[in-house]
């Protein structure tokens, strides 16, 4: 590795070539072998987004008021049209953000502004309780704002236990979450019923629809056991949905929403004591890439619904042959109902761990959990083509594996 500050440039090809040599040592993303921060669905619709994120590769959406209309255009754009899909009540308000984690964070801010001015206490530490498979961006949300969390336990079934979620409310709790579906194992929650506790307690109701956003209401129409969890249900005050996801377009593109412009007051950031003047976001970045805009833009009108519900097919397809084909190897178990195309599973006579470096050994990054002790696999289409040699070699991993001893999976992402 070269540590000092070249002096001279280097030639263009001298870099395209470093370039390719560097991404050679990269684990072959393209042919399946990552089961998790890569998605893909057809190869035209990669295209299409990247064209589009390539067109709007040196915009700034922080300019998209006073000089690129283009990018409001397209952001307002992209938020009504997930709002509809959404089920968002007149009044309902959005944005675009760089992620997931952006995402949550904003309506972690919104929900604790909020309840500080109705408190009318402006240092009140309100607390979260979530089901202890909800992401760590809550936490990583909550730790910046200096908010306590409570995780609960799952029920048997892995989905959020909403009576002993219930039973962590406090006078100080403001917030709790489901997610559409939780990443450890890929199930919806129940959030008909977390919506009637938030309503019941008059508390903001987060669904995490990060991973499932463009994917679960597609699951739905196609008539998967996936229950109702969006503005639809009265509970639900804000939304979050990453489109570089399962809305298949390129990063960074995550969307948040709010029931009402009220809830959605504290989200973002105003200043007003700057030399330049008052400075106001509705994000918690500053610059953000117009391609990002661009890119959702494009893929959400190159899909429409009727795209989405054909890969939304595809995909529970796939997720049903590879299902099968796990619960075929001898001693492995999926864990729980995985409601899209997360699956988790493992086998209690086996040491995971080993399973995992045969898995490993053979050209995989295995996908760990820990509890339960087990793999796991986030799959887009990407995961379509190499069923077989994933499940062949998995049997392979199983058989060569010790008997458990107890052993943990250290999972580290
Ligand atoms: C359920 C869930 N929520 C939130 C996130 C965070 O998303 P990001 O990595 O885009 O910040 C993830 C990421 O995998 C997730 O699975």
């Amino acid at each position: 590795m070269d540590t000092r500050f070249p002096e001279g440039g280097r030639p263009r090809a001298e870099i395209d070539a470093a370039l390719d040599a560097m991404a050679a040592g990269d684990v072959d993303w393209r042919g399946g072998r990552v089961p998790l921060y890569v998605f893909g669905a057809t190869a035209e619709v990669g295209e299409v987004g990247r064209d589009a994120f390539m067109r709007f590769f040196t915009e700034n959406a922080l300019g998209a008021k006073r000089a690129f209309t283009s990018l409001r255009r397209m952001e307002e754009e992209v938020v009504a049209m997930a709002l509809d899909l959404f089920h968002g009540p007149e009044g309902a308000v959005g944005g675009m953000t760089s992620g997931g984690t952006e995402s949550i964070l904003l309506a972690v801010k919104a929900c604790r502004d909020g309840a500080r001015a109705r408190r009318g206490d402006p240092a009140h530490r309100g607390n979260l309780v979530l089901p202890v498979s909800a992401h760590p961006a809550f936490d990583k949300a909550a730790a910046l704002m200096d908010l306590p969390v409570r995780r609960i336990p799952v029920r048997a079934d892995l989905r959020a236990d909403v009576a002993a979620m219930a039973g962590a409310i406090d006078a100080d709790t403001i917030l709790l979450v489901g997610s559409v579906p939780c990443f450890p194992y890929g199930v919806v929650d129940p959030l008909p019923e977390l919506s009637e506790l938030a309503l019941s307690r008059d508390l903001w109701l987060h669904v995490d629809a990060c991973v499932g956003g463009y994917f679960a209401p597609f699951a739905r129409e196609l008539g998967r056991p996936i229950p109702e969890f969006d503005f639809a249900l009265p509970g639900v005050a804000s939304i979050s949905a990453d489109l570089h996801k399962f809305g298949f377009c390129p990063k960074p593109a995550s969307t948040v929403f709010f029931r009402d412009a009220a809830r959605a007051a504290g989200r973002g950031f105003d200043l007003d004591v700057w030399p330049n003047g008052r400075f106001a976001t509705a994000t918690f970045v500053g610059t953000r890439p117009g391609g990002g805009v661009a890119g959702a833009w494009a893929v959400l009108n190159f899909l429409g619904r009727e795209g989405y519900r054909a890969l939304a097919a595809r995909l529970l397809a796939m997720r049903d042959d590879y299902v099968a084909g796990i619960r075929a190897i001898p001693g492995m178990r999926v864990f729980g109902e995985p409601d899209l195309s997360i699956l988790a599973f493992g086998a209690e006579a086996l040491d995971m761990g080993a399973v995992a470096a045969g898995m490993e050994a053979r050209g995989w990054v295995p996908g760990l959990v820990r509890e339960p002790p087990g793999l796991h696999i986030m799959m887009s289409l990407l995961h379509e083509p190499v069923r077989e040699r994933y499940l062949g070699d998995l049997r392979e991993a199983a058989a060569e594996a010790a008997p458990a001893q107890g052993a943990a999976v250290q999972a580290v992402y």
